[in-house]
């Protein structure tokens, strides 16, 4: 009640709601069967309906199995509940909470800056959102390359908190180490060469790796060491497509490619940047597609939306609720006193 209404109105007058409509006793066998046969209602700023089909859950062998008959798997980025419900949705095999929400989701300059926890919370809300994609989350920096067995603790703290299937690490032949660790303790790893961009520093910025022979035989030596190391299977980004294409040619495992060509077993891109989810003029890499023009749809909505509260024409009658006209006489003029 605000504090207008309650000087004029004495809380005793306001008529009474009837004790039977707050009762918390059981409900009647006939009320328990309406609720029963009634459609489940979600939260009115969920995006779930009950209409929405759930598919198979996408697993390891799934993955294996699409890669043995050489269909391509599909993966795409998500940061948070409605990125990975819609990517869910569309179909996506795998879903990845990458580190690049760091720069998507957050607002950092770079991968650097993102700590576990922070991606642990990320995970848990792509958990919530994707439930037949197999879900992978991306170890930050400085959570695994310390020892083989820092690199578990953060493996385990990601799939028990963070609700994943599996992690993305980055690095070659220096990390069969950590992979073996965690692999062995059941927890699949996907291996991340090429570009790694957590190495940004050391690599000197975002440049394409593999491009002599001598970096190509070293991307196809860091290919196979994470292989046998146990992952299932390795991101190739930023390299050249012939490159990508032999390396895919000499493993067992399936290679996802981002900047890598189409000759890799599947592609990743991130989310935001394929649906155009940025304003206008963002430097964008030359592999990535739009596909869509989200940020300016947004963009387009919000602006109408202001301009119809400004003039009055949001909310029109039928975004409101009815009641009764004689309740409404009845509380005018308890309220006016007439
Ligand atoms: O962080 C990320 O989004 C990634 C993909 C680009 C592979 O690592």
């Amino acid at each position: 009640m605000s504090r207008a209404l309650s000087k004029t109105i004495p809380f005793s007058s306001l008529p009474l709601i009837p004790a039977a409509c707050v009762s918390p006793g059981r409900p009647t066998a006939s009320i328990r069967q309406a609720w029963d046969g009634a459609p489940k209602r979600h939260s009115s700023h969920s995006p779930l309906s009950s209409s929405q089909t759930t598919r198979k859950k996408v697993t390891i062998p799934t993955l294996q199995a699409m890669h043995k008959r050489n269909d391509p798997i599909t993966m795409i980025t998500a940061h948070d509940f409605p990125s990975a419900h819609v990517a869910d949705q569309a179909g996506m095999d795998m879903v990845l909470v990458g580190d690049s929400l760091a720069m998507v989701a957050l607002g950092m300059d770079d991968t650097s800056e993102v700590l576990l926890e922070e991606m642990i919370l990320h995970c848990r809300s792509v958990a919530r959102g994707a439930k037949a994609a197999f879900i992978v989350g991306d170890l930050p920096m400085g959570s695994y390359e310390i020892s083989p067995e820092q690199a578990l603790g953060s493996a385990i703290k990601m799939v028990k908190e963070g609700r994943v299937h599996a992690i993305k690490l980055e690095g070659g032949a220096e990390m069969v180490p950590a992979i073996s660790k965690i692999t062995t303790a059941g927890i699949p790893v996907l291996a991340h060469i090429g570009l790694t961009p957590q190495r940004q520093n050391a690599l000197g910025g975002f440049r394409v790796q593999g491009k002599s022979t001598s970096g190509a035989l070293r991307l196809l030596a860091d290919a196979v060491a994470v292989q046998e190391a146990g992952a299932f299977a390795v991101v190739l980004e930023a390299v050249p497509a012939e490159v990508a294409t032999l390396v895919t040619k000499k493993l067992r495992i399936p290679t996802i490619g981002i900047g890598a060509g189409n000759g890799c077993s599947g592609q990743v891109l991130v989310q935001v940047d394929m649906s155009g989810n940025f304003p206008p003029g963002r430097f964008l890499p030359k592999f990535v597609k739009k596909y869509g023009d989200v940020w300016s749809e947004a963009k387009r909505a919000i602006e109408q939306y202001r301009v119809e509260v400004k003039d009055g024409s949001y909310p029109a009658p039928e975004h409101t609720y009815p009641m009764p006209k004689e309740a409404y006489t009845e509380f005018e003029r308890v309220v006016e006193g007439q």
